[in-house]
């Protein structure tokens, strides 16, 4: 049986993207925003829609509310090419809704995790997991029992011989509780932000958060965004990559999850860890070019061309 090359585990939900905002929100107050999107949210649906894009077979594992944005974000994946029979949907909670206030360079989010708020180890289906090559997890502490079973998850992964990527995004309690020592030696690519990293070591400066993390890590990425990536091998050896510079940011919504989804895609396929880096801040760098994390993921052959015609690169995936 052909193995399926990555099952994404995480968090389901609709973006409602507000842009061109005039002026910041305040309680009691209205503001104008002069564009809206609604479209396929979460980080590990954005990774999975565009490794899927890029050409990988990806399986989604999730679940959302037996209601019409569940139907919408089942449907949003299916056209992108993502197998949702791991999908489950809850009759007890909504599906989740994130709404996004863009700015140029950064964006405030308001989420409303529902469903997701409740897939822990007993609704993993097993008998998938170890017919996936690997399995990429995001937005680790959005899902409160896939934070709580988080040991028991990576091991379950581990026995069946996937490999493991781990990008826990933001903590919104921000109390970062998670053991990065005894969770990291079974990640096989631990890809945070620059911020999210210092947060988890409580460390002030990327080079203190490195040290830290140092002998637990196997390979991190450290997103950084208009600064590129830099990346720990397990060697010890650190390789800072300088982003495609991009003039003309439309947003940045889900750039570290399509950073996520061209390493990730380059990792399965067996390419060299420079590659895989490389190969993550282009697709960083196209998400860039189009509103939302999808919108410049049209085709393989379209995020090409993006690559080539506004950076100058190849992408060789
Ligand atoms: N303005 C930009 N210009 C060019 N490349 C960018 C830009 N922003 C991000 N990138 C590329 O995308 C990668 C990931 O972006 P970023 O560092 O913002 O991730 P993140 O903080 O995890 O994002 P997200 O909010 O989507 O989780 C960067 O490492 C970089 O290569
Ligand atoms: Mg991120």
């Amino acid at each position: 049986m052909k193995k399926t090359d990555i099952i994404a585990l995480g968090e389901l939900n609709v973006d409602l993207i507000l842009n061109d905002i005039n002026g910041l929100p305040t309680v009691g107050k209205e503001i104008i925003a002069e564009k809206m999107v609604m479209t396929l949210g979460s980080s590990t649906a954005i990774f999975a829609a565009n490794a899927a894009t890029l050409g990988a077979e990806v399986a989604f594992m999730g679940m959302v509310g037996h209601d019409d944005f569940g139907a919408f974000v089942k449907n949003n994946l299916r056209q992108k090419g993502v197998e949702t029979s791991f999908i489950s949907e809850s009759d007890n909670y909504s599906t989740g809704l994130t709404v996004v206030l863009s700015y140029k360079e950064d964006r405030a989010n308001v989420t409303y995790p529902g469903a997701m708020n409740f897939m822990g180890i007993n609704e993993i289906n097993g008998d998938a997991i170890k017919n996936a090559k690997h399995v990429h997890i995001s937005s680790l502490f959005m899902q409160e029992a896939l934070h709580r079973d988080i040991v028991g998850i990576l091991k379950l992964i581990k026995k069946s011989g996937a490999t493991i990527s781990l990008d826990t995004q933001w903590d919104p309690s921000e109390k970062w509780d998670l053991d990065y020592r005894q969770i990291l030696p079974m990640v096989d690519v631990f890809m945070p932000n620059e911020t999210e990293l210092k947060a988890l070591t409580r460390t002030d400066n990327i080079k203190d958060a490195i040290e830290r993390i140092r002998d637990y890590a196997n390979v991190a990425v450290i997103k950084k965004g208009s600064n590129g990536s830099l990346m720990l091998k397990q060697n010890g050896e650190l390789k800072n990559l300088p982003a495609c510079i991009n003039i003309n940011v439309v947003d940045t919504v889900g750039a570290g999850d399509s950073f996520n989804a061209g390493f990730i895609h380059a990792f399965v396929k067996g390419e060299s860890l420079e590659e895989c880096q490389e190969a993550g801040n282009i697709t960083g760098a196209v998400n860039t070019t189009a509103a939302g994390g999808t919108g410049a993921f049209i085709s393989k052959d379209k995020v090409s061309e993006i690559a080539c015609r506004q950076f100058g690169k190849i992408l060789s995936l």
